[in-house]
């Protein structure tokens, strides 16, 4: 079930990558459309944050290509801002928090490349929406993983981006946290932004999403929620190896998950 979009924000185009010879993404083809909340499930191990990395250039590809906007990553990077997943940071370097922040606003930086008062203020605002204005000036590495998360948010928020791709951003936050992150997700889509969001909990994937992309080395589904989160679809991904699916699949069976409603 592939179902592609029209005027794409994003088109990965029959796109292979490998890491030693050994393939991760196999021949992905799917379209997203621009404006929405986008879902990418799958196993561990299944490629979701490989395809994230391959969006932004960050690693080689065998063949295939990405157009973001209809253009290569190249040509639009300063229009879009990745928060890489957490594990695959080195959280040792030395900054705090703020100047994390204002490192997202270096692509808006003036002529002398200086850091203007008004940066400081976007920085210190993404913050406040994050919840971390009261750690502003402290180390990056003495923040707990879901303050480190939020700051690295707060980053791509003042970066100002067309379209986001967030690798695991529910990963180690709390609930509380998680809703205030969705919050501010929801907002950024009514601003006709395109959120791309590496999730792994089901459940509330039918809730939080537009669309979902499926992925297990293979596209195994990319279209509107309804129609990708199937009990038999999401068997194809998981192989029914977890028993959180059968649960998952019952529930959504009975459909007894909400139904969305378009929020636009
Ligand atoms: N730098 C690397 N060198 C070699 N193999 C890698 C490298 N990075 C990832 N891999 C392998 O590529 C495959 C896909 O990895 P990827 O990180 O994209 O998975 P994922 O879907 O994001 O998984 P997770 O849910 O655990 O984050 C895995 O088998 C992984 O072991
Ligand atoms: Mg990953």
């Amino acid at each position: 079930m592939i179902i592609h979009t029209q005027n794409p924000v994003i088109e990965v185009h029959d796109l292979t990558a490998s890491y030693d010879r050994r393939p991760v993404l196999w021949n992905v083809d799917l379209t997203l459309p621009e404006g929405s909340l986008i879902g990418i499930i799958g196993p561990n191990g299944a490629g979701k944050s490989t395809l994230l990395k391959a969006i932004m250039g960050l690693i080689p590809v065998n063949s295939g290509y990405v157009h973001l906007f209809g253009k290569t990553i190249d040509e639009v990077r300063s229009k879009v801002s990745y928060v890489p997943q957490r594990e695959s940071v080195d959280w040792d370097f030395p900054a705090s928090a703020l100047d994390v922040v204002l490192m997202g606003r270096y692509g808006k930086l003036g002529l002398f490349r200086r850091v203007r008062p008004s940066d400081r203020e976007v920085a210190l605002s993404c913050l406040q929406k994050v919840g971390m204005e009261a750690f502003a000036n402290r180390q990056i590495s003495q923040l707990s993983g879901g303050q480190q998360q939020r700051v690295f948010l707060a980053r791509a928020l003042a970066q100002d981006a067309q379209l986001y791709c967030l690798d695991e951003p529910f990963a180690g936050v709390d609930i509380a946290t998680e809703n205030t992150i969705m919050e501010i997700l929801r907002t950024m889509r009514k601003e006709g932004k395109t959120v791309l969001v590496v999730h792994h909990d089901l459940q509330s994937a039918a809730e939080y999403f537009d669309w979902v992309i499926l992925l297990n080395v293979r596209l195994v589904a990319c279209g509107p929620v309804e129609q990708v989160l199937t009990p038999e679809l999401l068997q194809e991904t998981y192989g029914g190896k977890l028993t959180i699916l059968a649960k998952a699949g019952e529930l959504l069976q009975k459909e007894q998950y909400p139904v969305r409603e378009k929020k636009k």
